[in-house]
């Protein structure tokens, strides 16, 4: 299978799926997450965050993601996720990501506006697909009753004809991290951006959205939902307890793994059945 970008995942039917980005952070991550995929014969989105940065080398981290991609049995995109840096995007662009996200959504509009447009130009020239974002997914910053933070459906129109991106990130109350509250998604304004724009959007922060409302956002229109955090929290607790009464790193990878695995899992059994939800609102 080829390794694709994002616009070779999305089904223009809009037949209602989300494909699931989960984000990599080692060898065991990537393997566990191709093998559930092809397990349930269901293209994936491998997302390298730029974050991850800090202590693994770009050329490093990409190469394993996008080797591995294209000896995969099912269709896999690599995706650099949450690009803040003009360098980092392009060292990305060498080494074959096959889509990349700009995050501008700190930055005034235009400002977003402009260099996302920029990306999307040199990335296109490259078969490579962009996604930006508009209103702001925070993390611990993230204020639920504050409307500053979320997607204005009508911008949202203008942000995309005027970048081109093939998706968008929206703010429709979802964070990244772990909720201090249990997250309320905004259904009306995600149907709202859905009739006036017609791209891919984009989930972010889903670890701790209910599977009812995970399906719900699919049935209102969301594509494509980011995962890490319960990954993350997940593959501590293996590891913590696993290494309590081991001493052999080797089996505690199978360990993590394992876990790994379990996790995707359900997140993709979950994306896969939105089908059966309508949008009522
Ligand atoms: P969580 O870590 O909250 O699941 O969010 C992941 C994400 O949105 C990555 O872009």
């Amino acid at each position: 299978m080829p390794l694709v970008n994002l616009n070779e995942l999305f089904d223009p039917t809009r037949e209602r799926r989300a494909v699931g980005l989960f984000n990599v952070a080692g060898l065991e991550f990537a393997e566990a997450m191709i093998e559930v995929a092809e397990e349930l014969n269901t293209p994936i989105i491998l997302g390298v965050p730029e974050r991850f940065f800090q202590f693994s080398r770009l050329e490093n981290v990409v190469r394993l993601c996008v080797d591995m991609a294209e000896r995969a049995r099912v269709p896999v995109a690599v995706h650099l996720d949450h690009g803040k840096s003009f360098d980092n995007i392009l060292r990305a662009l060498r080494n074959g990501v096959s889509s990349v996200m700009f995050d501008g959504s700190s930055l005034p509009y235009e400002e977003n506006v402009a260099r996302t447009a920029e990306i999307v130009r040199i990335a296109h020239t490259m078969g490579v697909s962009v996604e930006g974002e508009l209103g702001y997914v925070g993390r611990g910053d993230f204020d639920p009753t504050d409307p500053s933070f979320y997607t204005n459906p009508e911008q949202a129109a203008d942000f995309v004809a005027k970048t081109g991106v093939d998706a968008l990130a929206i703010a429709v109350g979802t964070a990244h991290g772990i909720y201090k509250t249990t997250p309320k998604l905004d259904f009306e304004r995600l149907k709202s951006i859905r009739q006036k724009v017609d791209v891919a959007l984009v989930l972010h922060g889903g670890s701790g959205v209910s599977d009812e409302d995970f399906q719900k956002a699919i049935a209102c229109g969301i594509d494509k939902i980011n995962v890490f955090t319960e990954i993350s929290v997940s593959v501590i607790k293996t590891v913590s307890e696993a290494t309590s009464n081991c001493s052999d790193w080797i089996r505690v990878t199978g360990e993590m793994r394992r876990t790994i695995a379990n996790v995707v899992r359900h997140y993709m059994t979950v994306f896969n059945t939105g089908l059966d939800h309508d949008c009522d609102l």
